[in-house]
């Protein structure tokens, strides 16, 4: 069987210029404050290392990461914190960033939780966002691309945990 072979969807240039967009949008949003963004672990590193690097505000980062709970690659909808936060979150300006917005679970919930710990403003930041998908209503406040049914890889995005280095958004349709 031939392997997949992925095609580009967004080039490493397109991304490039639609993060530092994103960041100076932030910057200017948050001017004046300091941020602290919140990566969910593993697929918004990438995203989440360009970004910061594009803003003009003071930033803290720190990391959570998930896992929800269900069979196969279909989501039951709960999730699980398997690495918390090292800050607290009480009076502060807090971003999330997030790789991709499918069904709107993990996001869901996750502002659920965080919300609880008293941030003075909670907002999301996600690289892609792929609303067909969504099973839950949710609306994240800064999004890099909304994009069709398509698997994505690349750029922090991942297949079987493959994929995550390539430094271009790139459709993978075979798997499906
Ligand atoms: C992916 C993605 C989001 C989540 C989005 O994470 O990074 O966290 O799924 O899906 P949802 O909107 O349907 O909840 P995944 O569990 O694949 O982990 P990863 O970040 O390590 O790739």
């Amino acid at each position: 069987m031939a392997e997949a072979q992925p095609n580009i969807l967004f080039t490493r240039e397109a991304i490039r210029r639609r993060v530092d967009e994103l960041a100076g949008q932030i910057s200017r949003d948050y001017a004046g404050k300091e941020l602290l963004v919140v990566g969910i672990l593993n697929g918004a590193f990438v995203f989440m290392a360009d970004l910061i690097r594009g803003l003009n505000v003071p930033c803290r980062v720190d990391f959570v990461r998930l896992a929800s709970y269900g069979c196969g690659s279909v989501s039951s909808g709960e999730v699980r914190i398997t690495k918390d936060l090292e800050t607290s979150l009480a009076g502060r300006e807090v971003l999330i960033v997030e790789d991709i917005v499918d069904t709107g679970l993990t996001l869901s919930r996750l502002v659920g939780v965080l919300r609880e710990r008293r941030p003075a403003s909670l907002k999301v930041c996600a690289f892609l966002d792929k609303q067909e998908r969504r099973r839950v209503p949710f609306t994240a406040d800064y999004v890099g691309f909304s994009i069709p049914d398509r698997f994505v890889v690349g750029y922090g995005l991942d297949y079987d945990e493959q994929y995550r280095f390539l430094p271009d958004v790139c459709v993978l349709d075979q798997v499906r």
